[in-house]
């Protein structure tokens, strides 16, 4: 990080968090033009940004001295871009051919497990065999489906009812389940690894629940989707779909994990998702650095988290499809760069990803803005707003819409209270940083160019960071403590173990 042009931009930082101000700055008509751009499905506002065009400049200077353009076309060639794990990263290529101007290389195994995906989703519509689907998988192999599904609810029709069931916590399944007829019940199993504890409990509860029901044989009720169907074949399981090793849990809602949206919205409105996807791709691919919607977010998080040092971002989805975006978006960017050290095994000398966390903006309101506004910590908030909505209620519509652009207003130019007022209880500091996206309406495109457009956000902020975004080292140390203690709660040994834990356990242990 000691180059010219990181040393400048330190430098400007230094100066922007005394002297800009952004309630000035917007005074000029300018800013919105040059600080704003129309992305595929969606108008990105960085205008009330703690930055300014001078602080672009260097950013887009930063990111050409650390390759971004260079890895990006590595990403789209299918060149291995997951060092650690020397894999490729190809969500991109599920998406390939769904772009009709994109001229993307397209990728066999990616294609055919797609495919495969999509032909055994509409055969299960039209069997109608079928009346609910229990999707079980978490991180990647539940969170994209999880959004997706609510994103797409007015186009959930003509399948059946889909629940995803996440947690190992039994409640969560024991929930999905009630009401549910086996008979009348397909399950899913997405695990790219085939070997993630909390999958494989519920999985197995699940069989026993099917298998509870007479006459029932549990392979007819169940789809394994994963990189090892070999496993799950050895297993019992005789129909399987594939995800390719190159597709991150993150990234893989394009593929066969995508297999409950389909069931639900049918093949076609899936391939509308993977189309609107494609057009981000092709953006991010083809428009010039200074006008590039993932290049202008993966630099303000460079920007905010690395120079401002900021701790974090707050998601606030006005739009109740997108109500688990906050969390999609937690895996996708803290899973990807939550990372202290790069893709050569160098530590990287800055502060990398901070927290992203959020929930639909008009509940955050209720609750957390507080903070955001007088909070002693300052850090930005990404409204995400349709101007359309899918319901007949035009009044909350017009309400939902003013309110997010009043807290992004509100955040950006604050308010001093008069002299009667409560002295400074009632002050809002202001100069509070937020950007803007704005959908035309939540649609299957619109929804796929928003999370492509977040995926190469984060991309780029990795790039530039030198991080490689595509492994995660750091969730495996608790999994291997977690099998430890396991048998130790039967055992009741706790010998070795620091005082807490073996405390802890021993309660665990009586109740
Ligand atoms: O433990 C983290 C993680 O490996 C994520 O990266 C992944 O999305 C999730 O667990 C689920 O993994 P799998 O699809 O292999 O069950």
């Amino acid at each position: 990080m000691d180059t010219p042009i990181w040393r400048a931009l330190a430098s400007k930082a230094a100066a922007c968090r005394q002297t800009l101000n952004l309630s000035e700055a917007l005074s000029s008509p300018d800013r919105f033009e040059n600080l704003s751009l129309h992305a595929p499905h969606v108008l990105l506002d960085c205008s009330k940004s703690l930055w300014d065009e001078a602080v672009l400049q260097d950013l887009l200077q930063l990111a050409r001295q650390a390759g971004v353009e260079q890895r990006r076309d590595a990403l789209y060639a299918g060149t291995v871009v997951n060092e650690t794990e020397q894999r490729p990263a190809l969500h991109v290529r599920l998406r390939a051919p769904f772009s009709a101007q994109g001229g993307f290389q397209n990728d066999e195994e990616c294609h055919a497990g797609l495919s495969a995906m999509l032909t055994m989703a509409q055969q299960v519509r039209e069997q109608a065999r079928f009346t609910d689907v229990v999707h079980i998988g978490i991180g990647g192999s539940g969170l994209g489906p999880e959004l997706v599904l609510q994103a797409l609810h007015p186009w959930c029709l003509g399948g059946p009812r889909v629940h995803v069931v996440s947690n190992m916590d039994g409640h969560d399944l024991h929930q999905a389940l009630q009401g549910l007829e086996p008979a009348r019940t397909l399950f899913i199993v997405a695990s790219k690894s085939w070997s993630t504890a909390e999958t494989q409990r519920n999985m197995a509860s699940a069989q026993v629940w099917v298998s509870a029901a007479a006459g029932l044989h549990w392979p007819d009720h169940f789809v394994a989707v994963s990189s090892r169907e070999d496993i799950a074949r050895q297993n019992g399981f005789t129909q399987t779909l594939h995800i390719p090793e190159g597709i991150g849990g993150r990234f893989s809602i394009w593929s066969a994990v995508g297999l409950p949206v389909a069931l639900a919205v049918g093949a076609e409105v899936f391939e509308r998702l993977l189309a609107g996807a494609a057009q981000m791709d092709i953006h991010f691919a083809q428009q010039p650095l200074e006008r590039n919607a993932p290049v202008w977010l993966g630099l303000l998080d460079v920007w905010y988290g690395s120079f401002l040092e900021m701790p974090g971002r707050c998601v606030a989805p006005y739009h109740h499809g997108l109500r688990r975006l906050p969390a999609y978006l937690q895996q996708l960017e803290m899973e990807s760069n939550g990372k202290q050290v790069m893709a050569n095994g160098k530590p990287v000398g800055c502060l990398t990803t901070g927290m992203v966390w959020g929930e639909p903006g008009s509940n955050g309101q209720h609750a957390f803005f507080q903070w955001l506004h007088q909070g002693t910590q300052r850090i930005p908030v990404e409204f995400i707003a349709a101007r359309e909505a899918d319901h007949d209620l035009p009044e909350h519509q017009e309400a939902l819409l003013a309110n997010a652009l009043a807290q992004a207003q509100a955040l950006m130019q604050g308010s001093k209270a008069g002299p009667e007022q409560l002295l400074g209880h009632q002050d809002f500091p202001g100069n509070r940083p937020s950007t803007f996206m704005l959908l035309d309406a939540l649609t299957p495109e619109s929804l796929g160019a928003l999370l492509a457009l977040q995926e190469h956000r984060v991309f780029v902020a990795g790039t530039v960071w030198g991080i490689n975004s595509f492994d995660q080292w750091g969730v495996e140390l608790g999994k291997t403590l977690a099998k430890d203690l396991r048998k130790r709660l039967d055992s009741g040994d706790v010998s070795g173990l620091d005082a807490s834990t073996a405390g802890l356990l021993a309660c665990c242990a009586l109740a």
